[in-house]
């Protein structure tokens, strides 16, 4: 019998890990959405940084259309055209000589993490396995990336955590200098902390990393799975920085919301990923893969990046300009199309008051922590949302400020 889903369905069926809003939105083309009672709203979340191209995109739509009608999967007891025509795309597009194919951001940074410690215990031997990352940083939600993860919550609860993991200050190469030696393996870091708040690294932060991980033979790993794909107003944020790591992951908008994840790596560490070490179902799955590469080839022009950078500067008038009449930012920051505005002081812990007030005005947004609103929206939403979400945006600022 046909059934129409509601929000108490969340509660009674799925494990009670989320809490999603009350809407529950059935349609979507571009940076537009439409929820099942036909309310409309534009898209600034972008599914938390993973719709690059918006919904539905029309070069996406038909890259999983013909390759849906030709083959989806084999396991990786075979290999598929798809996956190696991504594979390469990612390689001439990088610092990459390989990559290992997988679907989500903590999928890809596990595999980092375990291909670290392999090639240091092959290298250097068992006592080099101490991996460096920072407070507030934010990895996936494997056991491996939340010890990693600089946030304490999501690694407590859930008994002994996994040994060797040291966290220092982001952006304090100082902090990092007091823990790194011989034995450090690996640091891993996000170009610019995502979750942990929209904070970008100084570039003489990342660079003082690369220095310290030549240094003490450890290698540098960027996680970019938020801030992969263009979302930078660059295909990946080292370039942004000329800082390159030894190991890159990728996901979100590397699908643009069909789930595909990436780790690209050198020749002279891949080969510590030997056969049988590591592995993933879907990892290279066809469909997956012929998404992806259509939304690596559409995203990576100059037509796509440079209209990431003119978007950019874009958000911010508008956010400075209703900052200038209403003063409820501390600070506008971010990169590319992934941008931060820290509350002040007045409305600390308020930014998730804003995201239920922007729903009620036809708005989808983010937070990145308590004070940080994060906005992530469509790599191509066109100027016109961006106007018509603003206005929107404002109204939700207008209402919590007559509740303040
Ligand atoms: C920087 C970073 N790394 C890893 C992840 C985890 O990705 P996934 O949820 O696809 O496993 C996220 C997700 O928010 C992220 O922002």
């Amino acid at each position: 019998m046909d059934y129409t889903p509601n929000r108490h369905d969340f509660d009674r069926y799925m494990t009670p890990n989320y809490a999603p809003q009350e809407v529950i939105p059935v349609r979507g083309k571009g940076s537009r959405l439409w929820d099942q009672q036909g309310h409309e709203y534009i898209d600034f979340a972008g599914g938390i940084a993973v719709n690059a191209l918006g919904h539905c995109h029309p070069v996406l739509v038909e890259a999983l259309k013909v390759q849906g009608e030709t083959l989806w999967h084999l396991s990786n007891v075979f290999t598929n055209e798809p996956a190696l025509k991504l594979a390469k795309a990612l390689v001439e597009r990088t610092f990459a000589d390989k990559v290992f194919l997988c679907s989500s951001g903590g999928e890809a940074n596990e595999a980092a993490l375990k291909l670290a410690r392999r090639w240091a215990v092959e290298h250097h031997g068992e006592h080099k396995d101490k991996i460096i990352s920072f407070r507030q940083s934010f990895h996936g939600r494997t056991f491996f990336t939340v010890s990693v993860g600089g946030q304490p919550k999501y690694s407590q609860g859930f008994g002994p955590i996994p040994g060797g993991i040291v966290h220092a200050t982001y952006n304090d190469l100082e902090s990092v200098m007091q823990l790194v030696g011989d034995d450090t393996c690996a640091i891993m870091v996000e170009p610019m902390q995502g979750e942990g708040g929209i904070v970008p690294a100084t570039p003489d932060f990342l660079k003082g990393l690369r220095q310290l991980c030549d240094d003490h033979n450890a290698l540098l790993i960027f996680d970019e799975v938020q801030t992969g794909v263009g979302r930078s107003g660059e295909l990946y944020a080292y370039k942004n920085y000329g800082v390159t790591p030894d190991i890159l992951t990728t996901a979100k908008s590397l699908g643009g919301g069909f789930p595909v994840a990436a780790m690209l790596t050198t020749d002279m560490i891949a080969p510590s990923l030997a056969i049988g070490t590591h592995g993933s179902t879907y990892g290279g799955n066809a469909l997956a893969s012929a998404v992806a590469l259509a939304a690596i080839e559409f995203i990576d022009t100059p037509q796509v990046l440079d209209g990431v950078k003119k978007r950019h500067a874009l958000f911010r008038e508008h956010l400075e300009a209703i900052n200038a009449k209403h003063g409820v930012f501390k600070e506008i920051r971010g990169m590319g199309l992934l941008m931060g505005a820290q509350m002040a002081p007045e409305y600390e812990g308020r930014a998730k008051d804003i995201l239920a007030l922007a729903i009620e005005e036809g708005l989808m947004a983010l937070i990145a922590g308590p004070n940080v609103l994060r906005l992530a929206p469509s790599l191509v939403i066109p100027e016109e949302d961006i106007a018509e979400g603003m206005a929107r945006l404002e109204r939700a600022i207008e209402k919590l400020l007559v509740k303040a």
